[in-house]
Order: structure tokens, then C-alpha cells, then sequence
């Protein structure tokens, strides 16, 4: 049985009072979601405050990048260990933003899945299809080559202690969602191709959906058979909204 697990990724938006008010607010609310697991992922700028608030709560904290390298002169980056050391439990990796606007590739984001998991830190790696390559028919060969650059870098055994987030592109931010049986036959699809390594990875592996997901559409996404949870943007900065679709899982 897989734990449904609904993670906040904040992206470059806050300030210390007002990540501090969100913490308040989501910690008020958690204790009636037993279900999910709950994550958030602050700007980096705010992780220490975020932990001293989460600490030993019901909350884990998440980042929402790590650099491939553990120290040294990379200049504006941040660390795995360092993370690990404020009591990170996730990362994201792999964002589309990240994709599209610091020009990472699907092999940089194997090697930060492993600088990931060499600190403990679970990857939440995301993939997913812009609307042009949907449109064209691509849809399954992106993502294909997404989930085998993690297949073939880490290896099928390092998703056993991580998290896929299938998160089309044409859906982050747009208010389009894709409907759950565009979302399903997604995550049915990364399954699959994973449990051709590994049949027990592949039935154990969380896929959350990323894309517009609000308190109002959760339920209906989350009973589909292959979404575990989700990766929520905007809806995920108001804690009435968040806890919604904690609730729905
Ligand atoms: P929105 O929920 O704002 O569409 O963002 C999704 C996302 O990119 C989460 O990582």
C-alpha cells in the first residue's frame, strides 16, 4: 500500500513573515491528515526558519533543488549535505523550471537524484511533456527518456527510496489541469516502463501528478489507480488550500 504523499513547492515566493504565517497555519491543520504524508519546500533562503518551525512536527521539510556536487566553488548553489543538515528529508529535482530555465538535462538530473540519496535526502524527480510534444504525439517517448536517464544512471534500485512527479508542462501554473485519465494513463505508463527493471520498485514507487492541482480537482485525480499524491505550486501557498488537498487523499 502506498502512503499518499502531498508535497508544497513554494518556488521563488515569500517572505519571512509570511513563510512563517503558512507554516503556522498548515501546522494548525495537520493533525487531521493523518493519511498523507505532508512535505514543503520553501526557497532555500527560508529553510532554517521552516525547520525550526517544523521540528519534530507532522511536516517534513523538502527542497526544491540540490547541486549535483556535495561542496566547493560553485558559487550560488546549494549542497545536499547542507540540507540534510537543517533536517530535509526531500528534494526536488528535475523541475521544469529548472529544465527550461537553467538548462538542465535529463543527466544532470540523474547525478543530483545520486548526490540526493548519498546525503538521505528522498528525490522527488519530476518529468513531464511541454504542450507542443503532447500535441505532436511525443508523450510517452520524453517522458520515456526521462524515467531511462534514472533508470540508467542511479539504477531501478535507487526508486526504491524515491519519488516520481509527472508534472506536464502546459498544466504548471496555466489553471489547465490534465484530466484524470490524461494523468492516469501517464503514471500507468511510468509504472510500467519501470516495472519492466523491476516489478517491486515500480509497484512500491510513489507517482505524484503536478498541474494546477487545487482543493476543488484533488479528489477526483487522486482516485485514480496510478496517482499517489500530489506536487502542488500556487494552491500549495494557502494553507486553507493546501490542507484541502491533503484531506482529499
Ligand atoms: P501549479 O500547482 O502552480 O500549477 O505548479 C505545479 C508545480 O510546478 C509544482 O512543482
Amino acid at each position: 500500500m502506498r502512503r499518499p504523499l502531498i508535497a508544497g513547492n513554494w518556488k521563488m515566493n515569500g517572505t519571512r513573515d509570511s513563510v512563517s504565517a503558512l507554516i503556522d497555519g498548515l501546522l494548525v491543520g495537520a493533525v487531521d491528515v493523518a493519511r498523507a504524508e505532508m512535505v514543503v519546500c520553501p526557497p532555500a533562503v527560508f529553510i532554517a526558519e521552516a525547520a525550526a518551525r517544523l521540528d519534530g512536527g507532522p511536516i517534513a521539510l523538502g527542497a526544491q533543488d540540490l547541486s549535483e556536487h556535495a561542496a566547493g566553488a560553485y558559487t550560488g548553489e546549494v549542497a545536499g549535505p547542507m540540507l540534510a543538515d537543517y533536517g530535509c528529508r526531500f528534494v526536488i529535482i528535475g523541475h521544469s523550471e529548472r529544465r527550461a530555465f537553467h538548462g538542465e538535462d535529463n543527466a544532470l538530473v540523474a547525478r543530483k537524484m545520486t548526490a540526493a540519496q548519498a546525503v538521505g535526502l528522498t528525490p522527488i524527480a519530476c518529468v513531464g511533456e511541454t504542450l507542443e510534444e503532447r500535441e505532436s504525439g511525443a508523450t510517452e517517448a520524453v517522458i520515456g527518456r526521462q524515467i531511462d536517464a534514472l533508470l540508467d544512471g542511479p539504477g531501478v534500485g535507487a526508486l526504491a527510496d524515491a519519488v516520481v512527479a509527472y508534472e506536464p508542462v502546459w498544466a504548471i501554473g496555466t489553471g489547465l489541469t490534465a484530466t484524470p485519465d490524461q494523468a492516469q494513463a501517464v503514471h500507468a505508463f511510468i509504472r510500467n516502463r519501470i516495472s519492466a527493471r523491476d516489478a517491486t520498485v515500480a509497484a512500491g514507487l510513489r507517482i505524484l501528478y503536478g498541474g494546477s492541482v487545487k482543493g476543488a480537482n484533488a479528489p477526483e485525480l487522486f482516485t485514480m489507480d496510478d496517482i499517489d499524491g500530489g506536487l502542488i505550486g500556487g494552491a500549495a501557498l494557502d494553507a486553507n488550500e493546501f490542507l484541502t488537498i491533503c484531506r482529499a487523499t
